[in-house]
């Protein structure tokens, strides 16, 4: 018996088709000043390729260009993600979030249900990105739905992409001392300080 999928050729073409599905439902979704392709440091294509069930953390001043890296990141690792060095494992699942709307979503006055349902979607993508962590201010409820975020990815090994311009150590006040501890352990060998001016200014200064 043969079925489509033991034909290499077919399985190949099924996968780039995939890929191919996968890429642009993903550009669709990337904010328009987001969508040019950037260089990313070497830290960055390092940890794709590494596929350790390590997070990876993107820190630097207001400008440098954590946010566009990460959405390129997560572009090459949705890539990477279909490509011929990874075994196949069913569709990637990736979500990204800025934090503020994260911690907007997570409040107690919306409905439980929806709530519950963003805690285990957010607890099971393959990859989470949450843009500009530190940015808003956040009570301690907040604190510990994120808890149940993270503490649960953590112990799975899945992997998150943090942009903020504190480090993982002093995200305490933030996201509250116990997600910013598996936080950093989570981004350990990988946290990337970005450099230089801010973009937004131009070139001429
Ligand atoms: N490597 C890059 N090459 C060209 N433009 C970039 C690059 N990185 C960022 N930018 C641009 O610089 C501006 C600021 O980048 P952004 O990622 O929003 O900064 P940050 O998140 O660090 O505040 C944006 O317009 C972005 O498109
Ligand atoms: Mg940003």
């Amino acid at each position: 018996m043969h079925s489509s999928s033991d034909d290499p050729d077919l399985r190949k073409e099924w996968l780039q088709q995939r890929a191919h599905g996968a890429l642009t439902r993903f550009h669709d979704t990337t904010p328009l000043i987001y969508r040019p392709h950037i260089n990313v440091p070497k830290d960055v294509t390092d940890w794709i390729a590494g596929w350790g069930g390590g997070s990876l953390f993107l820190t630097g001043a207001i400008g440098v260009g954590k946010t566009h890296t990460a959405w390129e990141t997560c572009r090459l690792w949705l890539k990477a993600f279909y490509g011929p060095d990874r075994a196949w494992n069913g569709a990637a699942d990736i979500h990204t979030y800025r934090s503020t709307a994260l911690f907007d979503a997570l409040r107690p006055d919306g409905p439980d249900e929806v709530r519950r349902t963003l805690i285990k979607t957010l607890q099971d993508a393959d990859l989470v990105f949450i843009d500009d962590l530190a940015a808003p201010k956040v009570t301690e409820w907040t604190q510990e739905r994120l808890f149940e975020i993270f503490d649960e990815r953590y112990i799975n090994k899945r992997p998150v992409i943090i942009t903020s311009d504190v480090l993982p150590a002093d995200l305490g006040p933030v996201t509250g001392p116990r997600v910013a501890s598996r936080l950093g352990e989570m981004c350990r060998g990988s946290v990337v300080l970005m450099e230089g001016n801010d973009r937004r200014r131009g070139e001429a200064a």
